[in-house]
């Protein structure tokens, strides 16, 4: 049977390249976006509606896919947005949303679909995370910390529903060539900030980052293999041997060493 795969946010980067590769390899893909008609369709796509904010649109989402295709084998949690700011002076409203677009969000969807999954008794949720949630990253806490909080809820996740055929992995990228720099959130700095040097230094090298990113074809055969796995490990990583070398260090290294090399890296 062709599997029905869900990926969230299929209008723009990861999620795009992740759909476009799955389709080629035959599965059965639908995608989201918050406005499925402002996107040209990639050929045999389907964008359907969903605001990661908007938890109620995650019934109607899976509602309307259930009419479509009667299953649902593969949840990818892709969707997500960025947001920087030194930790003081990022509005509390601010910090709320971007929690309730990277980790309420995509447990809303979890909720809706689980059911499903269960009466199936087989289905794989991938909740794409990021390297940045292994670690506090500067000007990015916030990022981070709802990147950090969906790597750990899905550990305990995947524990619960084990026992109903249902596997639970994260796939954290590194830096990707996408658009996520131009869409993410800059918190706007207050009236004389004693932040605005190293906030502005810890920018230029992350918006580096993504520009000289990898490509999002190497995230979506990452996706693809994780699909067509047998045994699935808990945690996978997809960007340079940099940025999974940093994940080793911060295990090995002293935490005081480990922030040094951090502080020096975005130049804060
Ligand atoms: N690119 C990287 O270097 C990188 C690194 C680490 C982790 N990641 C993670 O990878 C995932 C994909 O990122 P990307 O680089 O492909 O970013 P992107 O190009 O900005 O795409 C983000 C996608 O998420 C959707 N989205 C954003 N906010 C949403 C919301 N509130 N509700 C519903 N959908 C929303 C967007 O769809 P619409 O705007 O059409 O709704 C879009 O399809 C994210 O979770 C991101 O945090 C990316």
């Amino acid at each position: 049977m062709t599997k029905v795969i869900l990926i969230t946010g299929a209008s723009s980067g990861l999620g795009k390249a992740a759909a476009s590769f799955l389709l080629a390899k035959n599965f059965r893909v639908l995608g989201t976006s918050r406005n499925p008609d402002k996107y040209a369709l990639v050929e045999g796509l389907e964008l359907l509606p969903f605001d990661l904010n908007r938890p109620e649109t995650a019934n109607e989402l899976v509602e309307r896919v259930m009419e479509k295709t009667g299953r649902i084998d593969v949840l990818i949690n892709n969707a997500g947005a960025g947001i920087t700011g030194p930790v003081e002076e990022i509005e509390l409203s601010a910090m709320h949303s971007h929690v309730s677009t990277n980790f309420f969000g995509p447990l809303a969807l979890i909720q809706k679909v689980l059911p499903v999954m269960r009466e199936q008794k087989s289905g794989l949720i991938i909740n794409v995370t990021s390297i940045g949630g292994y670690m506090g990253l500067p000007y990015r806490g916030l990022y981070s910390a709802s990147k950090g909080a969906l790597n750990m809820v899905s550990e305990a996740l995947r524990m619960e529903v084990k026992r109903f055929g249902i596997d639970v992995v994260t796939l954290a990228p590194g830096d990707f060539a996408t658009d996520i720099a131009e869409r993410r959130i800059y918190s706007p700095l207050k009236k004389d900030s004693p932040y605005h040097d190293p906030y502005q230094h810890s920018l230029d090298t992350l918006n580096d980052h993504v520009t000289q990113g990898k490509d999002p074809l190497d995230f979506a055969k990452m996706v693809f293999k994780i699909i067509t796995l047998h045994k699935r490990k808990v945690h996978y990583k997809s960007g340079s041997f940099l940025q999974k070398i940093s994940l080793l260090l911060k295990r090995v290294l002293p935490d005081i060493v480990f922030e040094k090399m951090l502080m020096n890296h975005y130049k804060v």
